[in-house]
């Protein structure tokens, strides 16, 4: 990337940053810092041939590093554009394109029912809301959340996570699918786990 286009890049980035701030939307654009990532994706426990979900992809890192370390297909839904244009290019630069996709999509309109690892870096509000299409996930799926849990579902691990990037705790949490609810129905069967 050239001096120019990396200047772009990052004008761009603010520039979404800002326009987030003033729109007073939900989610800012906050990335996972790399170190924090590779920790994600470890709990992930990707094996080649599975498929990763980033909701809410920002720069595009999960996915593509996802790709670079396992070799797997990786799809980023992000639904800021110029964050797309962003991930593009450095997938394209990282001579990842053939297994990473962007959609520039609204993560809600989505079906990532294909997906084994599932990554989110969301406000608790939204994973809520995505319970009903993480339900949907086939059994034995991994999703990784970033800082904040899904509530109402049991954690099969919570990890604190010192990063040396920011110096900063991270919490992640890490759920297997069928997604246990904290408050089952009174006399319902807690599903098995092998
Ligand atoms: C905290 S950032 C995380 C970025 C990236 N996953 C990471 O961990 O570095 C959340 C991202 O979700 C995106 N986002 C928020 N709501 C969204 C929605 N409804 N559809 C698609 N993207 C969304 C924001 O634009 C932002 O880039």
């Amino acid at each position: 990337m050239s001096a120019i286009s990396r200047c772009a890049t990052w004008v761009g980035l603010c520039a979404v940053l800002l326009g987030a701030r003033d729109t007073n939307a939900q989610i800012v654009y906050v990335t996972t810092p790399k170190d924090v990532v590779t920790r994600m994706l470890e709990l992930g426990d990707l094996t080649p041939g599975e498929v990763l979900y980033d909701l809410g992809s920002g720069d595009g890192r999960i996915p593509i590093e996802a790709a670079r370390r396992y070799g797997v297909r990786a799809i980023g839904v992000e639904r800021e554009p110029e964050l797309i244009r962003v991930s593009r290019a450095r997938a394209r630069d990282a001579g990842l394109e053939e297994l990473v996709t962007f959609r520039e999509a609204n993560l809600f309109d989505v079906d990532f029912e294909s997906a084994d690892v599932v990554t989110l870096y969301l406000l608790p509000t939204i994973n809520q809301r995505l319970v009903p299409k993480l339900s949907k996930l086939a059994t034995g799926s991994r999703i990784v959340s970033h800082q904040y849990m899904i509530p109402g579902m049991t954690a099969d691990l919570g990890v604190r996570f010192v990063s040396e990037e920011d110096a900063a705790t991270h919490m992640l949490y890490l759920y297997t699918t069928p997604l246990v609810s904290t408050d089952p129905p009174a006399g319902a069967e807690p599903p098995k786990r092998d």
